[in-house]
Parts: C-alpha cells; sequence; structure tokens
C-alpha cells in the first residue's frame, strides 16, 4: 500500500521506501563481508519483521544463508512491554554452532531483544548478532548492542513496512507517523 491511500492518517512519512531499500543494500555488503565464508542463520522475530527479512534475505548475495522465525508475545499493559515474554512459536533449527542474525524491525525500549538474544544465546550457538531496522534511542530501557541497524528514529508512534497499529498499515511501503487522531 502507498502513502498515498491514506494521507489522513498520517502526520509525517519518516522513511520511503527507496531509502529503505538503499538502507538494507548497504546492510547487506556489511553482512556479506562479516559473515564471509561462513554460514547464517537470519531469525526473524513476527510478525513485524516480516518485511525487512523478506527484503534483506534476497538481497543478500550468499547462498549460505538459512531462515527461521519466532513468534513472542511481551506481557504488559497496553504498549508498554515488561521484558517478560513468551515464546508463542519457538525456532524449528538447532542453534549449536550456528551463526545467528536476529533480524527485527525495531528496537524501541529493548526489552524484547535483550531477552531474546540472551535466550538465544543460552542455545550454544557460535555467535548471535542482532539486525534492526529502526532503532528509538530515546525510548531505550536497556542498552542493546545492535551491530546492524538501518535508522534512528524519533520516539514516535510509527507504522508501516511491518509495524502496526492495531494489526493495521503493516502492508504500507513507507515507514511513517501515525497521525494522533487515529488512536487518540
Ligand atoms: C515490536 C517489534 C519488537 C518489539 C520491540 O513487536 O517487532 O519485537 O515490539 O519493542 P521493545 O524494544 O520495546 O521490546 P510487537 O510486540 O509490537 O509485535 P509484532 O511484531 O507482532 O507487531
Amino acid at each position: 500500500m502507498d502513502s498515498d491511500a491514506i494521507a489522513s492518517d498520517l502526520s509525517e512519512i519518516l522513511l520511503t521506501e527507496d531509502q529503505i531499500r538503499e538502507r538494507i543494500a548497504e546492510l547487506c555488503r556489511e553482512i556479506e563481508s562479516d559473515y564471509e565464508g561462513r554460514e547464517l542463520l537470519l531469525v526473524g522475530v513476527l510478525k513485524g519483521a516480516v518485511m525487512v527479512m523478506a527484503d534483506l534475505a534476497r538481497e543478500l548475495r550468499k547462498a549460505d544463508v538459512q531462515m527461521d522465525w519466532m513468534a513472542v508475545s511481551s506481557y504488559g499493559t497496553g504498549t508498554q512491554s515488561s521484558g517478560v515474554v513468551r515464546i508463542l512459536k519457538d525456532l524449528d533449527t538447532d542453534l549449536t554452532d550456528k551463526d545467528v542474525l536476529i533480524v527485527e524491525d525495531i528496537v524501541d525500549s529493548g526489552l524484547t531483544l535483550s531477552w531474546l538474544r540472551e535466550n538465544l544465546e543460552s542455545r550454544g550457538p557460535a555467535s548471535v548478532e542482532i539486525c534492526a531496522l529502526l532503532r528509538k534511542p530515546d525510548a531505550a530501557k536497556v542498552e542493546i548492542d545492535a551491530r546492524y541497524v538501518g535508522f534512528e528514529i524519533p520516539n514516535s508512534f510509527v507504522v508501516g513496512y511491518g509495524l502496526d497499529y492495531a494489526e493495521r498499515y503493516r502492508n504500507l511501503r513507507s515507514v511513517a507517523v501515525l497521525s494522533p487522531h487515529v488512536y487518540a
């Protein structure tokens, strides 16, 4: 979906489809060089990471790439996550000696990724790194050492490119700030 279709729901386009595509290509060149000669397991975190996972995986010029998925749910009130995470769908892949790259749409408070990284590290992988398209530095409650970050963005309510409000707007091609009249 293009932003024109829902212009009145959006207050600002933060990142266009082209900007996202170009940045993902840059990240892929870094990842190819860092993991040269090594197999890589991409772990996408449902549902928000679907778009970035699909585009990143296809842009990678590497044959030795596997993809797997997890679904997690963070206990919390409303939009505040608590840091206590429940696995709704676990990986099918044994992580022993694997180089794992967690692929996420956004690091917000950092609580989900902090928990997830520790959980995956406990499974005996060779390495665990993080690739997040977006990061909100002003929302951080815990510091996340993400090796690959696409864009740092302000602490606003953003939707699109996988990110939702009440399960809507994930199919927007850009990343945009949701207009407060939609959720107020
Ligand atoms: C989002 C996002 C991250 C998490 C980041 O997922 O995909 O997993 O929140 O927030 P945090 O840094 O504050 O922990 P969400 O729980 O909204 O689920 P979704 O991906 O299914 O939309």
